[in-house]
């Protein structure tokens, strides 16, 4: 049994610690299900590793943060972040003294999060666990985060079979791990049922969506991509739209890239529930966030990953998306056969969500509850996915 802190009442102190624009997202469902429930008393730690992004999500998704570190440099290197997170959370953990400390996904928050729960010896929950693109660098740094994480963690909520098996076969042992599916689409779900979001597509053309910020894609390859959606909007029948991270590395090369130009429409980030209006009117996404490719099978858009590599080859396989690396010609001629062939477009279109069924934090909560000896059944794993 585990050793439990707890608060006067008798609930268990869960620390939850994000911070970026995805972390939210995909914890906002597990906060939502920490607040509804008896047996938990959740500490919201925002690290405010993004500033305007992050505290916007937060805001429209109705999250209360009980901590921020406002963390966030104008162009943060990534040591010094980390240098920054470490000592802030730990500081925030050995004044809360929390029964877990959650943690989702790979960014530098997800990374420190885990790492100043173990230096004080607090468990660490880890949402997202076990993905893995098998090289090193790429994703940079996120890749080196997630395999860390792994092995701090003693809860692993694996979003799929393969996630999980990733795990289990870097020696984590199998009662450690949960496959729950992956919580963005628990949030779909409760977004899509307070829908007051507005597509920002200008024209009735037809809409490809793209969103680019990893830093591996920054400098020379973003500059060829850009030149790549140059090309694409040469086409009268289309209208390219890109919401633009707030990174000044990435604005740096596409605002002068590509403003301008009349059919190329340049926002800010959009409001979440206008990103879902978007992705649902759009006709193509090109992008190379995590987030976004597991959302667009949700509402029958098919993806092009501009990456060389994947940790969620489930969506390719299941055929809704489709690794077409950062190459111009090798993007340019993806997009164009979607365009164009309709037969293919609709095969991919027609493709599943291989990512959950929408009850991920049930099955978090439930696993928590059971392991700190609240509730006497654990949650079954999520079988229902196909294996990777
Ligand atoms: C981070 C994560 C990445 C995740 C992405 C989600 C790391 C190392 N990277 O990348 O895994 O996919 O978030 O978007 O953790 N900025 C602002 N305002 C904001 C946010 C960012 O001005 O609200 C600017 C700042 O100048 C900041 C820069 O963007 O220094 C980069 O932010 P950072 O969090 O370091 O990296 P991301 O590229 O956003
Ligand atoms: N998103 C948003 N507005 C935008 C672009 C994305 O609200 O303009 C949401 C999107 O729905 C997804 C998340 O942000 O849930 C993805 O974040 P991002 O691409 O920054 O990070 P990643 O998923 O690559 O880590």
């Amino acid at each position: 049994m585990l050793s439990v802190r707890s608060t006067p009442d008798g609930r268990l102190r869960a620390a939850v610690v994000l911070g970026t624009r995805p972390e939210a997202v995909k914890l906002a469902p597990v906060l939502r299900a920490l607040d509804d429930s008896p047996l938990f008393a959740p500490v919201l730690i925002n690290t405010g590793q993004h500033r305007e992004m992050l505290d916007r999500m937060l805001r429209r998704l109705g999250l209360t943060v009980s901590h921020d570190l406002a963390v966030m440099r104008e162009r943060q290197e990534l040591s010094a972040l980390t240098a920054r997170l470490i000592a802030g959370i730990g500081e925030l953990i050995r004044e809360e003294r929390p029964d877990l400390v959650m943690v989702q996904g790979d960014t530098s928050s997800t990374l420190c999060g885990a790492l100043a729960a173990f230096y004080e010896h607090v468990p660490v929950a880890h949402v997202e666990a076990g993905l893995r693109s098998g090289v090193l660098d790429d994703p940079f740094p996120e890749e080196l985060n997630r395999r860390l994480v792994s092995r701090m963690t003693r809860w692993h909520f694996a979003p799929t079979p393969r996630a999980a098996a990733a795990l289990t076969a870097e020696a984590v042992p199998t009662e450690d791990v949960m496959v729950t599916g992956n919580t963005v689409i628990d949030n779909l779900l409760w977004a899509r049922d307070r829908a007051d979001g507005r597509s920002a597509f200008r024209t009735g053309r037809r809409g490809l969506l793209v969103t680019l910020h990893r830093r591996e894609n920054q400098g020379p390859r973003m500059r060829a991509l850009a030149d790549t959606l140059l090309r694409l909007a040469d086409r009268p029948d289309v209208e390219v739209l890109v919401p633009l991270h707030r990174s000044p590395a990435v604005r740096d090369v596409l605002l002068p890239a590509l403003g301008g130009h009349p059919r190329i429409t340049l926002t800010e980030p959009l409001d979440y529930f206008d990103f879902i209006a978007t992705l649902a009117a759009c006709t193509l996404v090109l992008t190379d966030s995590g987030g976004v490719q597991e959302e667009a099978p949700s509402f029958d858009k098919p993806v092009l990953v501009l990456r060389d590599t994947t940790e969620r080859p489930e969506a390719v396989r299941a055929g809704a998306a489709r690794l077409a690396g950062t190459g111009p010609a090798a993007v340019h001629a993806a997009a164009t056969a979607l365009l164009d062939d309709p037969v293919l477009y609709r095969r991919m279109a027609a493709a599943p969500n291989p990512f959950g069924d929408g009850h991920a934090a049930e099955r978090i909560l439930d696993t928590l509850a059971h392991d700190f000896g609240r509730v006497p059944d654990r949650a079954r794993s999520l079988d229902m996915l196909a294996a990777g």
